[in-house]
């Protein structure tokens, strides 16, 4: 069976590396992006850009602490997904976790240095002298009317430290990625329609560098055609069915 040929290619590699999108966190109660109920269908990606953030903050950032309680309302915890991932890296079995996730699920799950190459939403992030501080009393202020909200300790402008649109991704941690990508025997890319560059050219250069390249995704993705396994699967499900097939 596929899992357990995947499970045996995994065993075998040096370097095995995971990329996750925001299909992980589903299972957590957190929408996605491009699905049928997806961020994109109640949010216009437009009032994600930078342009919008630098022209009109005040109104970004009430719009933000809107999106925020509605799609973090509830307490969110890691669910079997984020398990299984911290199960591999635990035994040895997964090297490096890049994520495009800002929800943070991965660290809570124990996962020891994802690269988190869309930034953090539980930060937020000074413009002007690059503090960073937990989201948390941030948006309490923004609630109680202070928008935007400055930097408590130079008074520049707060941006959440995420990615937006139009924004360069951090450097560092871009090339880090790029450099394990390019060195993986095996890379899992799960829960990500893979359309967003420049995270989507991480499974390719992986397939260039002569990779195994596995999708664990519910919908078809722009790379399915150049993975060797693609499964048409929950994370939540398969990814756990991979941890028991490697510790047989
Ligand atoms: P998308 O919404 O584009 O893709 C998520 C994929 O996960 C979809 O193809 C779903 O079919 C799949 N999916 C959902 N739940 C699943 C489950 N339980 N099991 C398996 N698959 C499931 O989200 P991303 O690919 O993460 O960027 O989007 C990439 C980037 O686009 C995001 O990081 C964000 C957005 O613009 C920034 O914020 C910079
Ligand atoms: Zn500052």
């Amino acid at each position: 069976q596929e899992r357990t040929a995947l499970a045996r290619s995994i065993a075998r590699a040096d370097s095995v590396v995971a990329m996750t999108g925001a299909g992980v966190s589903t299972a957590s109660g957190i929408p996605d992006f491009r699905s049928e109920d997806g961020i994109w269908t109640k949010y216009d990606p437009d009032d994600f850009h930078i342009s919008r953030f630098r022209a009109d903050p005040e109104g970004f950032w009430r719009e933000r602490v809107e999106m925020v309680r509605e799609v973090f309302g509830g307490d969110v915890v890691p669910n079997a997904a984020h398990e299984a991932l911290a199960d591999l890296e635990a035994a040895g079995h997964l090297d490096t976790l890049v994520t495009q996730n800002v929800d943070g699920l991965h660290q809570a799950a124990g996962n020891e240095d994802p690269i988190e190459i869309h930034g953090n939403g539980r930060r937020v992030v000074c413009t002007e002298c690059d503090h960073r501080f937990d989201v948390g009393p941030v948006m309490e202020r923004v609630e109680d009317g202070e928008a935007p909200p400055t930097c408590t300790r130079c008074g520049g402008l707060l941006k959440p430290d995420v990615v937006l649109f139009g924004e360069r991704l951090p450097r560092d941690d871009l090339v880090r990625a790029r450099t394990v990508s390019r060195n993986a025997d095996v890379f899992l890319a799960v829960g990500s329609s893979l359309t967003v560059e420049p995270a989507a050219s991480l499974p390719r250069h992986a397939v260039e560098s002569g990779g195994t390249l596995c999708i664990v995704n519910l919908d078809p993705t722009d790379l399915s055609d150049i993975a060797t396994y693609d499964f048409r699967a929950d994370v939540a499900e398969l990814l756990p069915g991979l941890v028991e097939d490697l510790s047989r």
